[in-house]
């Protein structure tokens, strides 16, 4: 599966107590036979990350001097690991300037502790298997492009083509297109071209020496028997499959990128994704000291539901499971309407009377990955729960929100040319001032 790839918020009934034991949490598959679906604090503990706790939150927001966003806010970026260092290492390099007397100026809440070099990059990725990409596949994007602006750094992204190739058995040259294709819908999300590097792995292997001679290292470091423990793999896989994670795991390191960050080996990494990717950052970090390299660190977010939520299987092939990035406002409203999982009561009196169920309803939990708007989505929590506000109409609010997202996205997409894919695509150093 891709990162916050579309999954059912619990799947059926389960019988006993304790299911959540049974949660399955790996790259490509997400499964809980939990009533409450996956249970996000014993990933905590079974992953051996840290939860994003308050304090954590109050730290980002002393040091970048403005509120965090939405979705680190709402618990959507729940877990972390080593975050707090990175934002030590711009806290020190704030104060060093600060120090210096070389801080310029923090504009609308933007560091600008540039002159001390980039304190760390972001790298992100997506496995380009559709051509069309859901509502879901925005979030790690949306985030990554609130911490590029935020911190002002640099940031690569990888396109897994031949992942999707050894996992899914599309041809090569078609998911090397799709990596375009896809590249324009994460262009779209307004990423700086000055400070973003994307990358096919088919391309960027190929023409990378420093890029393969990362990967050749992590190989050598990594056992079948510790990718087997990490990922499940067994025999019968495609040696393809074994070796991957190598592949992976090479953008987490600043030297793999000798034309983006000037031969710099030592930039610190942090990497946004949805906690199923966890798997491969383990392995990172693992194998990291062994070659002299810094640990990358983490952002984890959960799953984006699907639109029957609780009471079904995601299917990538069924359309009428997913909000697509290309679906004109009707479609949007009629598969609101038709399909989103409600909490609300089985009829308007009974509604009334019992109040709505907000940790089930569909409608509510989208409102909560994209209604920035605080004050009102603590309004539809309450009445929604109260029963005073219908599903039709939380049902409408949110279709609004949506049809404005996916319609001003429309709008910038169609402005992406396949010449500003390219250079986005194309190696070159990125803008940070040294
Ligand atoms: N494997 C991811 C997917 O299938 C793509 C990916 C590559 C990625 N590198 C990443 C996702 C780094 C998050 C962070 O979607």
């Amino acid at each position: 599966m891709t990162s916050t790839e579309e999954v059912p918020v619990t799947e059926h009934k389960a019988t006993g107590e304790e299911e959540d034991d049974e949660d399955e949490v790996t790259p490509w598959l997400v499964s809980s036979k939990s009533e409450k679906g996956v249970n996000y604090d014993k990933l905590i503990d079974k992953f051996g990350s840290s939860k994003i706790d308050d304090a954590l939150l109050k730290k980002f927001e002393e040091v970048t001097g403005k509120p965090v966003h939405h979705l680190l806010r709402r618990g959507i970026f729940f877990s972390h690991r080593e975050m707090d260092q990175i934002l030590e290492i711009v806290k020190k390099g704030k104060d060093e300037t600060v120090k210096e007397g070389k801080l310029k100026t923090v504009e609308e809440g933007k560091l600008k502790t540039v002159e001390k070099g980039t304190p760390f990059y972001l790298y992100t990725g997506r496995g380009p298997s559709s051509e069309a990409m859901h509502l879901g596949h925005l979030i790690p994007f949306i985030f990554t492009k609130w911490l590029q602006d935020t911190f002002d750094v640099p940031l690569v992204i990888q396109m897994t083509d031949d992942e999707k190739y050894l996992w899914k058995g599309i041809p090569l040259e078609e998911t090397n297109r799709l990596a375009h294709e896809n590249a324009k819908d994460i262009i779209a999300c307004g990423f700086d071209i000055d400070k973003t590097f994307i990358f096919s792995d088919i391309e960027n292997i190929s023409s990378s020496q420093e890029f393969y001679k990362h990967m050749c290292q992590i190989q050598k470091y990594v056992t079948f028997n510790q990718v087997k423990g990490i990922f499940g793999f067994t025999e019968s896989d495609c040696i393809g499959k074994i070796s991957f994670p190598a592949i992976q795991a090479t953008p987490s390191f600043s030297g793999a990128f000798p034309k983006i960050f000037s031969g710099k080996k030592d930039i610190p990494c942090l990497i946004p994704c949805a906690i199923d990717q966890d798997p491969y950052f383990r392995m990172t970090r693992d194998v990291a000291p062994r070659l002299g390299f810094k640990k990358p660190a983490l952002l984890h977010s959960t799953f984006f539901p699907a639109l029957q939520g609780a009471q079904s299987k995601m299917s990538a092939s069924d359309p009428n499971t997913s909000i697509f990035l290309t679906d004109t406002d009707k479609q949007i409203k009629d598969k609101i309407n038709k399909y989103a999982y409600s909490g609300g009561g089985s009829t308007v009196e009974e509604h009334k009377e019992k109040g709505g169920d907000c940790s089930v309803d569909v409608a509510f939990q989208y409102m909560k990955f994209f209604s920035e708007d605080d004050d009102r989505l603590a309004q539809i929590e309450k009445d929604y729960s109260s029963g005073e506000l219908l599903t039709g109409h939380l049902k409408k609010e949110l279709i609004g929100v949506l049809q404005k997202l996916v319609g001003e996205h429309r709008e910038r997409r169609a402005k992406v040319t396949d010449e500003l894919v390219n250079q986005f695509m194309t190696p070159r150093k990125l803008k940070y001032d040294y």
